[in-house]
């Protein structure tokens, strides 16, 4: 009944399944934050929204969406030139003015939200439900960015003796670099960018190759909400070219970075041999995420958790679920009842406005990423006992991978993220401490969840893990902005927290004014 459109909003309101309110904030994002929304049909704000989503999807599928071009390296050059001769001026623009562009792109986000979403599954082939948490999340970014500079980025009177008064000031550092990946072509490119402007610089936005469209749809908003046409300017283009001159260029004050941890760490070793200025780097990056389960987890909790964690957005995001840790006791029971779970996910192509509505797991991103998911899948076949696999129907787009589970022998199995729905399970016994380590020494630290009844436990789990985000008894994807600050540490990044409280002072140069009276 729930994954049927037809249901009315009233049942679907009336229903023990409508994901908890988890955001304090007067935002639209706080009913998508639990991520358990797994498809459309199954989302009461979605389903009241069915008809114009449905439309402006259909619309899109006709029209298609203009590829903006590469950016030549000239005008890389040219535009980091520019945008270094313009930051003082936007920075000197006042507080409220910049703040005042974000609130009313957020305005206009929400206006346009179905064709947002619409260019988000045609460009990004993203699943509907999928698409509607994506705009709303790139509307909290700016809402969220906006308020939280309006106070932490107004000068500060500090106290000192008499005759003399102390401010302290934040500026933009001068021109960032935003570099941002694929798979939230909208709300990672708009929460960078929207965060460098908002503290005074002015930006030089790379998207990701695979999704250019969205991003420039998305800077032609801001420049409609207030944005001077200098403050921001969109570079698509291939990392190794284009992404690499804008960081390596001379005019770069930071950069602001979303994909694979190699790629952060060539960008480090670019900004590191800079002459002049020392160059900050802010990176979110991959992770080999687990989650631990032990004896007293709930079992249709823990099911319904993993399944949205590895496998919604096809496993396409650095917060999913990699590795399922079991506890031995329980472990033959989760697993049988992870695949009935798994076979029950549909898959389909959500492009399509005839069965969007009925998709759970929509394509990968590209032929590429498909070939190498492939191979990995074909190396576990070989190596590892396959747990199941959700079946493929025909009509499914050449880039499909089914979800699919193996039991794994030991953490030594996993070298590297693969960021697709391939799940890796490990059954555990023994200390948890134990297990915990095993997990920190694999060297990332973006995500955990954990599933214990056992009082102090999961505190426990907690306080050892080296990781940006542990969820407790619930999914691990679907951070809310300014409720569950997002970024991990180690290889998985820098370690400031997308869409928290500290965010913007990275953004930001600080002067302390001293003056005698
Ligand atoms: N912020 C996303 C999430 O929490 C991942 O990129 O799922």
């Amino acid at each position: 009944q729930l994954a049927d459109p037809t249901v009315d909003l009233p049942t679907l309101l009336a229903s023990p399944l409508l994901p908890p309110a988890r955001s304090t904030l007067p935002l639209p994002t706080a009913l998508y934050g639990a991520g358990r929304a797994n498809s459309a049909g199954r989302d009461p704000h979605i389903a009241a929204h069915r008809l114009p989503l449905l439309a402006a999807l259909d619309a899109w599928r006709h029209r298609g969406h203009a590829r903006p071009a590469d950016a030549s390296l000239a005008e890389a050059d040219a535009a980091m030139r520019a945008l270094a001769r313009f930051q003082p001026s936007w920075n000197a623009t006042p507080l409220d003015h910049r703040c005042a562009v974000l609130q009313r792109a957020a305005d206009q986000l929400e206006a346009r939200l179905d064709e947002f979403c619409a260019r988000l599954v045609h460009e990004g082939g993203k699943t509907l439900g999928d698409a509607v948490a994506e705009v709303r999340e790139a509307i909290d970014f700016c809402r969220y960015y906006a308020e939280q500079a309006s106070t932490r980025l107004a000068p500060q009177e500090l106290p000192g003796p008499t005759g003399e008064r102390n401010t302290l000031r934040l500026h933009g550092r001068g021109v960032f670099v935003c570099i941002s990946p694929w798979n939230f072509p909208l709300a990672i490119f708009a929460g960078q960018v929207v965060a460098a402007l908002v503290a005074g610089n002015t930006v030089a936005a790379k998207p990701a190759e695979q999704t250019p469209a969205v991003a420039a749809a998305f800077v032609a908003l801001l420049q409609d909400a207030g944005l001077p046409e200098q403050a921001l300017t969109l570079l698509p283009g291939p990392g190794e070219t284009v992404g690499a001159a804008l960081v390596g260029h001379p005019a770069c004050g930071g950069v602001c970075f979303t994909g694979s941890t190699a790629v952060a760490r060539a960008i480090h070793r670019t900004l590191a041999d800079r002459p002049g200025a020392i160059v900050p780097l802010i990176a979110e990056t991959g992770g080999l995420n687990a989650m631990v389960v032990d004896s007293s987890a709930l079992p249709e909790q823990v099911v319904d958790a993993v399944v949205q964690s590895a496998f919604r957005s096809a496993g396409q995001r650095c917060s999913a679920l990699r590795l399922l840790c079991v506890h031995e006791e329980v472990a033959d029971k989760l697993l049988e009842m992870l695949a009935g779970a798994m076979a029950e996910l549909r898959l389909g192509d959500p492009r399509d406005a005839a069965s969007s509505w009925a998709v759970d797991v929509g394509p990968v991103i590209d032929a590429e990423a498909h070939a190498h998911l492939s191979a990995h899948v074909e190396r576990l076949d070989a190596s590892a006992r396959r747990i199941a696999r959700t079946a493929l129907p025909a009509t499914c787009a050449t880039t499909h991978i089914a979800p699919v589970a193996y039991e794994i022998a030991g953490l030594e199995a996993m070298r590297e993220e693969v960021f697709g729905p391939v799940l890796h399970v490990l059954r555990w016994t023994g200390p948890v401490d134990a297990l915990v380590d095993g997990i920190n020494a694999m060297g990332y630290g973006l995500t955990l969840g954990v599933h214990s009844r056992i009082d102090g436990r999961a505190q426990r789990i907690a306080d050892r893990a080296r990781v940006g985000n542990v969820y407790v008894n619930r999914n691990m994807i679907g951070a809310v902005v300014g409720v569950q600050p997002f970024g991990g540490e180690g290889q998985s990044g820098t370690g400031p927290k997308a869409g928290g409280p500290h965010y913007l002072y990275r953004f930001c140069s600080e002067q302390t004014l001293t003056v005698n009276t």
